[in-house]
């Protein structure tokens, strides 16, 4: 979503400001604006647009001020335009905000301000927040009250920062269901929506929680809580550096995350998966050993990828565990009244820890009595600090708005998790230890997929200029199948579907002609003869087959236009592998297409807004 940044301290304000908003850009934004202190106002500067062109303007001035805010917009209220663009200012111009969230009584606040006679120069809710705050400073002549004040009257969520002309020596953050974190350095301090901005800094952060605001000055920081109660920061070391967040010779950041793939698959077993004695070890469950040993059903909620991680997480569980599992989308489940009591838990999964569908319903599952669980890899994010326990995926930043690396880690744990459900109950050592050791091979089977992704990107080139794709897959393959689709869609705008394969035959059939590529996950397991079936259908109306099929299949070429070879596996681990080459032709797709793969259109990386 939005990215926020601020700083006090004793660097120039305007590079560090600049630097963070190029760090934040991948969350995705289409304006983009600073502000600082200067003379005895604020110099301000905002436009729609990049951050290039944003330091473009500024890049020249000589602005000496060691504190400023900065913000990168994903438009919500009002077009992406100049006027639209953050820092918003108070009728004085003396006070400026950036803010991610959104205000929903805006228009009620907006009004009651109109008629005490202010007027608003753009179409945002942030602008009636930022006035809201400027006539209560009129008023109460203190700024921290002020804003404690306004927030405790507005509705909706903030992640914001306050600067003031009349106080040159004080930033104010706060927050209400848009993450802001702050990095401590020596005499200094870094606010953010994401660390990503921080890290080079320092790695000495917190975050703020729930209607927390803090208070910085070059001397020291004060937390409290919008009704000003005093509360404590829990100090976190970053567990990330530099390096992570830059693309290491890669074109995009999406290719990078793709090939460190066999890294972080790795990284999520180590330490968990105790591979000669058939056992897992998930330390972060520790506390909920009892209630999951006693456990008579899963729900498992996330939206788009993570959403299609819980589809294979259901069919390993149930095959493992053979405990029922119930996959919804978090957005559904938040409002549909579900039926859920103390016995349920219910598994939120998320790579930023921060969407706000699935925070929703970690909330309510909450409230109902469930036990609730996380599933995330951003550290301290909301999700990770309001579940009873959870599991880190630990696959590192994901910087490219399409999730792959962390797909694969959530499978792992996923995976993880149901074996160690499963030797709760009847799963013996000796099937566990099968799995266990198996995927202690796949890093290096991933590894040999991905060294050959050329002949993956001659086969995207040929059908980047398609209009549709249809990607079919059977069992634990038809998740993946449908992730495939979200990867072309989402950064290649081709339009694509995902369909169980067998399903192909109630409907979607009427669209294969000799212009319909149709990518079917075909590995040799006992659905593989089925499958064949479907490519038959296609091929007889003339659908040009890219098949994903085991490099040993001697028949497969017989039935398929193209085909990506993929190393064996068991069957219920090949999600692991088949999903590489879908990841690989979307990307290539994309390329060829000219499109912006890290930072596709309409979408942001981190969804915090309904
Ligand atoms: C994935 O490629 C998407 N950009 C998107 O569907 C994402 O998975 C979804 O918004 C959920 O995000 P989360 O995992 O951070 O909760």
């Amino acid at each position: 979503m939005c990215g926020i940044i601020g700083y006090i301290g004793h660097r120039r304000a305007l590079p560090l400001l600049l630097n963070g908003l190029k760090r934040l850009e991948y969350r995705g934004y289409d304006s983009a604006g600073i502000a600082v202190p200067h003379g005895h106002g604020l110099y301000i500067a905002k436009r729609a647009g990049t951050v290039a062109q944003l330091a473009a303007m500024v890049d020249s001035l000589d602005l000496p001020a060691t504190m400023g805010i900065g913000h990168t917009r994903w438009a919500t209220h009002g077009e992406p335009s100049d006027r639209n663009a953050h820092p918003h200012t108070d009728a004085s111009r003396r006070i400026a905000i950036v803010h991610n969230g959104i205000i929903e009584n805006y228009a009620t606040l907006k009004a009651k301000l109109q008629q005490d006679g202010y007027t608003f120069h753009s179409d945002t809710d942030t602008e009636v927040l930022a006035v809201f705050i400027g006539a209560l400073y009129e008023q109460y002549g203190d700024l921290e009250l002020a804003v404690r004040a306004a927030l405790s009257e507005v509705r909706g969520t903030f992640g914001l920062v306050v600067l003031s002309a009349d106080h040159p020596d004080i930033l104010i953050a706060a927050r209400r269901g848009s993450p802001i974190v702050i990095g401590i350095g020596d005499g200094e301090y870094i606010v953010a929506s994401d660390a990503t901005a921080i890290v080079e800094y320092t790695r000495s952060v917190f975050y703020l929680t729930d209607d927390e605001m803090a208070l910085l000055t070059r001397s020291g920081c004060q937390t409290k809580t919008i009704d000003d109660i005093p509360t404590s920061a829990q100090l976190l070391e970053l567990e990330f550096d530099l390096e992570r967040i830059e693309k290491g010779g890669f074109p995009h950041f999406m290719l990078k995350e793709i090939h460190e793939q066999p890294q972080t698959f790795w990284d999520a077993c180590r330490g968990r998966l105790l591979a000669l004695e058939g056992n897992i070890k998930l330390g972060g469950l520790r506390s909920v050993e009892d209630t999951l040993r006693r456990a008579r059903r899963l729900i498992l909620t996330g939206c788009g990828t993570s959403w299609h991680a819980a589809l294979v997480g259901e069919y390993w569980i149930e095959e493992l565990a053979r405990i029922p599992v119930e996959v919804e989308y978090a957005s559904e489940f938040r409002y549909r009244n579900p039926v859920l009591s103390s016995d349920d838990i219910v598994i939120a999964i998320s790579q930023s820890g921060e969407t706000a569908d699935t925070l929703a319903a970690v909330r309510e599952a909450k409230l109902r009595g469930a036990t609730v669980l996380g599933i995330v890899n951003v550290v301290g994010s909301s999700i990770a600090r309001e579940t009873h326990a959870g599991v880190y995926i630990h696959a590192g930043p994901e910087i490219g708005v399409a999730s792959t690396k962390a797909f694969t880690s959530q499978l792992v744990v996923l995976m993880l998790l149901a074996l160690y459900l499963g030797r709760m109950r009847h799963l013996s050592a000796t099937q566990a230890r099968e799995i266990a050791e198996e995927m202690l091979r796949l890093p290096d089977k991933m590894r040999s997929i991905l060294e050959r992704s050329q002949s993956i990107h001659s086969i995207a080139c040929q059908y980047a200029h398609a209009q549709h794709f249809l990607y079919l897959g059977r069992g634990v393959n038809f998740p993946i199948a449908l992730e495939g689709a979200l990867k072309m869609k989402e950064i290649s705008y081709i339009h694509a579907e995902g369909y169980p394969a067998a399903e192909m035959k109630h409907g979607p059939i009427a669209l294969i002609d000799e212009n319909m590529p149709v990518v079917i996950i075909a590995p040799r397991d006992e659905l593989y003869e089925k499958v064949l079936s479907n490519m038959e259908e296609i091929r007889a109306r003339r659908g040009q087959i890219i098949a994903i099929a085991n490099d040993n299949d001697p028949d497969i070429a017989r039935h398929a236009t193209h085909v990506i070879p993929i190393p064996e596996t068991l069957p219920l681990l090949t999600p692991f592998l088949t999903v590489l080459p879908l990841q690989l032709l979307a990307y290539y797709a994309a390329v060829e297409r000219g499109c912006n793969v890290d930072m596709p259109r309409h979408l942001a990386k981190s969804v915090t807004v309904e």
